[in-house]
């Protein structure tokens, strides 16, 4: 099957988004509308979870219902600013597993700095969404589906709220198999290799450090 690149653009994201991208919002709008998006990603992004048929009694008969089909998902935050995208989707797949993958980029080389990574125990039977606001140079979306792919689980996706058109294509080439999820696709990274107009630190933003 062909691997999927979408941009969502549900007109709730896209207008939760440009609340998000604001210099002037605020920590606690920037971490709630953070975790709302994710929710409205996630929702789309399982509209293809396998389902199976189910007779459910009603007070007034027997309905002839649809449930998830027994997919494990597990949910992978890049920390820190994967951390904020967790809750919304939980609030949507309560069931999933959540692992934790810590990298920061070193501000001079931009390369990922690895210094945590603990996953669910059964990640080899699971689907596996790895979470992080932002797609930058890629290297660390990179680094953390290289780390969860030598635990070899069922699938991997990428979801981010905003890719640098640089960050798209290294993990396009990195992790052919992986399909992508973003609520926007940028114009350029700048000479930080921060995305250009982006939204700023998602860290930062999301903790209200700096
Ligand atoms: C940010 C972001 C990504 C990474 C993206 O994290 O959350 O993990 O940068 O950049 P890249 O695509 O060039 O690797 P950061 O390193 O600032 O760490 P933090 O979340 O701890 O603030
Ligand atoms: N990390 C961020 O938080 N923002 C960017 O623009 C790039 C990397």
């Amino acid at each position: 099957m062909e691997r999927k690149i979408i941009i969502m653009d549900h007109p709730l994201i896209q207008h939760k988004l440009s609340i998000l991208r604001n210099v002037e919002t605020s920590t606690k709008d920037f971490r709630e509308l953070v975790n709302e998006i994710a929710m409205l990603m996630i929702y789309d992004a399982t509209r293809d979870l396998p389902l199976q048929d189910k007779e459910v009694q009603t007070p007034c008969g027997v309905a002839h219902c649809k449930k998830i089909s027994g997919r494990k998902l597990a949910f992978v935050p890049i920390l820190r600013a994967g951390l904020g995208m967790v809750e919304g989707a939980l609030m949507l797949v309560p069931s999933a597993r959540v692992g934790h993958i810590g990298l920061y980029r070193d501000e001079s080389t931009l390369e990922p700095v690895e210094y945590y990574c603990k996953l669910p125990k059964d990640i080899e039977q699971r689907d596996v969404f790895v979470l992080d606001p932002m797609l930058a140079t890629g290297g660390s979306a990179i680094d953390a589906i290289n780390q969860i792919k030598k635990r070899t689980p069922r699938s991997v996706k990428f979801m981010c709220i905003i890719a640098a058109p640089e960050g798209l294509e290294a993990l396009k080439k990195a992790h052919p198999d992986v399909d992508i999820f973003a609520a926007g696709l940028d114009d350029h990274l700048n000479e930080n290799g921060y995305i250009v107009p982006g939204l700023g630190d998602a860290g930062d933003r999301i903790f209200g450090t700096k």
